[in-house]
C-alpha cells in the first residue's frame, strides 16, 4: 500500500486519502453498498460433489427469491477459461507451484473484477466452486509447504485485498473415494482435466489435512460437512447452514 498523507473517514474507518483512492481503484468491492449480495465459496478436494451442491443451492435460493449466480475457479470468466485449460490439463510437472499460484491468482483477479464484485454490488449472491483457499490447500499444503505461505498471503493482499467470502463450505472426503469419482467423470470428458488428480495420494492427503487445518483456524467463516453423505442429505445440511448463517 502507498504511504498515507491526508486522512478521511469512510465506512471502513479512518484511512489515508491516497490509500482510499488506491483501494477504490484496485478494490471496487470497498464501495460495499448495502445490501450487497453474499459471497459463498465451496471448497474441497477432488470429486467431493461441489458443483452438484452449488447447483442445488442455487435452485433453492432462487425458490426463495434470492438472486444468485454460480461460478468457479479457475475459469469463471471467458479469459479465465483460457487460464483454466493451461492449469488443469497436460503434464503435472509442466510448471511448478509458484507459477501455478501466480496463474491461479491472475484468474482470481479477473474473476473478482469482472464478475464477483460487480454481481455482489448489484445485490446478487455469488456461489463459487473454489476460491483462494484452494490455492493454500493445493499449492501450499498439497506440495508439502514447499511454496512459502508468505508468498501466497502477499498474492492475496495484492489481488483480493481485505475482501473475504462470507461463508466457506468445506466438503470433506477421503481422497481415495474422491479421486475415484473424479477419474470416472474424466473418462466421459473430451478434454481430460486431470492434471492435479494425477499427483499421488500423499499430495491429496496433505491438501485434505490442510483444508481441515484452515477450517479450524477460521471457524467463523468455515463450515465442514461430510461429503460422503448422499446428495439429498448433504443438500439439506447446506440449506440449514445457509439459513443459520444468514438468518433466512
Ligand atoms: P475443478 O474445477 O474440477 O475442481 O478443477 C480445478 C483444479 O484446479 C482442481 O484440481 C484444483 C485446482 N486448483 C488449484 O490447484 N489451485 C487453485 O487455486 C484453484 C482455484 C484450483
Amino acid at each position: 500500500m502507498p504511504s498515507l498523507k491526508g486522512q478521511v473517514a469512510t465506512p471502513e474507518g479512518i484511512v489515508g486519502i491516497e490509500e482510499r483512492e488506491f483501494q477504490l481503484e484496485l478494490f471496487p468491492e470497498c464501495r460495499k453498498p448495502s445490501p450487497r449480495g453474499m459471497f459463498v465459496t465451496f471448497e474441497g478436494g477432488e470429486g467431493t460433489g461441489k458443483s452438484t451442491q452449488i447447483k442445488l443451492l442455487s435452485d433453492y435460493l432462487h425458490s426463495i427469491q434470492i438472486n444468485n449466480i454460480q461460478t468457479k475457479e479457475p475459469g469463471g470468466t471467458e479469459i479465465g477459461q483460457e487460464l483454466r485449460s493451461l492449469l488443469v490439463t497436460g503434464d503435472k510437472d509442466k510448471f511448478d507451484a509458484v507459477a501455478e499460484a501466480l496463474l491461479y491468482y491472475a484468474d482470481r483477479r479477473i474473476h473478482l473484477t469482472n464478475k464477483i464484485w460487480p454481481a455482489l454490488n448489484e445485490g446478487t449472491w455469488v456461489l463459487s466452486d473454489r476460491f483462494a483457499d484452494s490455492t493454500v490447500a493445493y499449492q501450499y499444503y498439497g506440495y508439502d509447504k514447499k511454496v512459502s505461505k508468505e508468498l501466497l498471503d502477499d498474492l492475496y493482499q495484492i489481488a483480493v485485498g481485505d475482501f473475504k467470502p462470507d461463508l466457506t463450505i468445506l466438503l470433506d472426503l477421503e481422497p481415495k473415494i474422491g479421486l475415484e469419482r473424479s477419474f470416472k467423470k474424466a473418462i466421459n470428458m473430451d478434454v481430460k482435466e486431470t492434471r492435479h488428480e494425477s499427483r499421488g495420494l500423499e499430495f491429496h492427503n496433505n491438501l485434505r489435512n490442510g483444508y481441515l487445518e484452515m477450517a479450524q483456524l477460521e471457524p467463523e467463516r468455515f463450515v465442514v460437512l461430510d461429503a460422503n453423505k448422499n446428495i439429498e442429505q448433504l443438500h439439506i445440511e447446506i440449506v440449514q447452514t445457509i439459513k443459520e448463517r444468514f438468518k433466512l
